[in-house]
């Protein structure tokens, strides 16, 4: 066996604390001697000077209140006009949402103390006030509860970014880089930077392509991922490489996806599966304990085969349990991964020639949605919708019900009889007060539209609580996806992903049943990161290659420089990449990745604020030889 200083074995290289650094520029200059979040009652009565934007003015009798607001905290100041010359006064209650000010006064401690900010319990008494500059009234209320819509807010995004949450946001991003960067540094891992303009290659999404002036005709690539870069800097002996690096995908986009995102991209070279999934545990675990003060346990592991047999899904939402239940399973053996528990397949609770629903389909599987008995009829028939969304595709939903007093009822009780009603049960372990939701269908789809269900249900049952975090790797994701509509295999992860070595002759024999030495790191059913073991052996490449449909020449087209450089001594390596905005929004409990992003794009790709993407001159396009063919829409 070989011994290397990532074995599992042996314990991960003790942190060490970083020394303090001076900070160079204090806070003491012309514009602020302090900031707006940082008095308390120990500096009453000292003189400060603050600088910082006008949160809300406030007239009270001859008291003005004007909340002052910087990305350290509020703090008011209070013009007593029984005090305070007229004119500073008058000044005060001029004064406009937004506007830069500085004050210097004195700081006293307030009668009416306001315990939800930590600056509450003082206030400044003003002597001398400053207009640094004014502002037109904002579009929106620059707080966390903002009158301010979506398309608004991105269209001031740099006003959006003045309120504390998206503010907080952005400072646990840094944070959380940071922390990845000190353990990074610490396992001897190098941030190299790869490329921006590379060479276009399909990896799943499409390309965004860059035209080049000099090479008229030809177009760089903006890199979905620094893939085959890191894998060549394992070629140049780089060993332990990381970025955290821009990646450009033109997809659809969703609440977890934008076009433009970041990656925490590792690669380490003479590893195996184990080191690697060891390795990005322990940052995700120094992660948590750093920022949140939670500590894990060893991450739990399942096979892709068993996360879509009891969760419908490569990304399980473990935060609660609801574990499918299958009442009939025909599906054929080749529908599965080698090494698969097919138990059950081949086995139905249900007689046939009864219900021609259940009889035409090879899988029927539901949850139990324990203590969801009362569900009313509305309940249900709005669950039935849910299901029969095109998102979602169900044909319908069937429903059994255990009642509190025990007896059964349910939407199939005129096709079975009831001993079969009972056998569901049975197999569901129902209780008094559960509902059974039952999908049928197709296998794979099914499981799918199931995992919908599932999902909702958790999230209608409160079990999707965003500060409770229960992560899990999947693992032995098949090596091969058969695409329906083009009639053949794509590879699952990249063409690059090696074959579980116990499963290489299925290749030749039955590809769909192949594992891969892929995995992906997964909490609370988003999927944080993923990776896989590479291929390092040049024949078995070029046999991915030619299983992937590509000829020789195509495949050399696509990746010569990868093919080329494995003939110059590749070290075995593997690694993978998290998502840092999903790494972000999973810790700021928020769903959605783009308040995690200083200037995110909106759901049509485009930033609204900057006005891109956009035309461009005549001039720019003739330079590039480039003639626009617009379809009419
Ligand atoms: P993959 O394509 O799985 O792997 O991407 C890795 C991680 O990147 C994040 N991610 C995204 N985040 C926001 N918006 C997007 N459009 C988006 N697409 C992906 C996810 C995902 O888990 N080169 C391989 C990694 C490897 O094999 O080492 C790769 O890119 O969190």
């Amino acid at each position: 066996m070989v011994v290397c200083p990532s074995n599992p074995s042996e314990p991960l290289k003790p942190f060490e604390p970083l020394k303090p650094l001076e900070p160079l520029i204090t806070l003491n200059n012309m514009y602020r001697k302090q900031t707006c979040g940082e008095l308390r009652l120990a500096n009453v009565g000292q003189e400060v000077t603050l600088a910082g934007w006008v949160q809300r003015v406030r007239k009270m009798g001859g008291l003005t209140f004007v909340d002052i607001r910087d990305r350290y905290g509020i703090t008011q100041l209070v013009f007593d006009e029984s005090e305070a010359d007229a004119a500073l006064c008058d000044k005060a209650t001029h004064l406009g949402r937004e506007y830069v000010i500085q004050v210097i006064g004195i700081v006293r401690e307030r009668e009416s103390k306001n315990r939800n900010i930590p600056t509450g319990e003082v206030e400044i008494v003003a002597k001398e006030l400053n207009i640094i500059s004014s502002s037109e009234v904002p579009p929106f209320t620059i707080e966390d509860k903002t009158d301010g819509g979506d398309d608004l807010r991105m269209q001031y995004r740099y006003l959006d970014l003045r309120r504390p949450m998206v503010r907080k946001n952005l400072e646990l991003r840094h944070k959380l880089a940071f922390e990845v960067r000190r353990y990074l540094d610490a396992q001897n891992f190098l941030e190299v930077e790869t490329p921006m303009l590379i060479k276009s290659t399909p990896e799943g999404a499409r390309d965004f392509v860059v035209p080049s002036r000099m090479n008229p005709g030809q177009f760089y690539a903006l890199p979905q991922s620094p893939q085959q870069f890191k894998q060549l800097l394992m070629v140049a002996g780089f060993d332990r490489y990381f970025q955290i690096v821009k990646c450009f995908r033109d997809e659809d986009l969703r609440a977890d996806r934008q076009p433009e995102f970041t990656q925490i991209d590792c690669e380490m070279s003479f590893v195996e599966q184990d080191d690697v999934i060891e390795m990005f545990e322990g940052m995700m675990k120094h992660l948590f304990k750093e920022l949140k003060g939670i500590e894990f346990d060893k991450f739990p592991r399942m096979t892709w085969e068993d996360a879509m047999k009891y969760y419908g899904s490569d990304k399980p939402d473990l935060r609660f349990g609801m574990k499918f239940v299958e009442l009939k399973n025909m599906s054929p053996l080749r529908s599965y991964v080698q090494g698969a528990d097919t138990s059950g397949v081949g086995q139905s609770v249900f007689p046939e020639g009864q219900f021609s629903v259940f009889d035409s389909v090879p899988y029927v599987a539901g949850i139990n949605a324990k203590g969801c008995a009362n569900y009313t009829r509305k309940q249900i028939d709005g669950l039935t919708d849910f299901v029969k969304r095109s998102q979602i595709g169900a044909k319908g939903l069937i429903w059994v019900r255990k009642n509190d007093d025990g007896t059964v009822k349910s939407s199939i009780d005129k096709f079975y009889a009831p001993e079969v009603i009972e056998a569901i049960c049975a197999k569901f372990e129902a209780e008094p007060g559960d509902l059974m939701l039952i999908l049928c269908g197709e296998m794979r789809r099914t499981q799918k539209q199931l995992c919908a269900l599932r999902l909702e249900m958790g999230q209608r049952l409160g079990f999707r609580n965003p500060s409770v975090y229960v992560p899990l790797w999947v693992i032995d994701f098949p090596l091969f996806e058969w695409d329906e509509e083009t009639q053949r295999y794509y590879a699952t992860h990249h063409p690059f992903t090696s074959p579980n070595p116990d499963d290489v002759p299925l290749l030749d024999t039955d590809q769909g049943k192949v594992r891969s030495w892929a995995y992906d790191c997964v909490m609370n059913g988003v999927e944080l990161g993923g990776g896989s073991v590479r291929i390092h052996d040049s024949q078995l490449q070029a046999k991915m290659f030619e299983l992937l449909g590509f000829t020789e020449e195509k495949a050399m087209e696509q990746f010569g420089c990868l093919i080329n450089a494995f003939k110059y001594g590749a070290p075995p390596h593997a690694g993978l990449a998290f998502g840092l905005d999903r790494v972000v929004s999973m810790f700021a409990e928020i769903d959605s990745i783009r308040d995690t992003i200083a200037f995110p794009k909106n759901n049509q790709g485009r930033d609204v604020m900057i006005d891109a993407p956009c035309a461009i001159d005549q001039a720019q396009l003739d330079e590039l030889q480039i003639a626009l063919n617009l379809k009419e829409e």
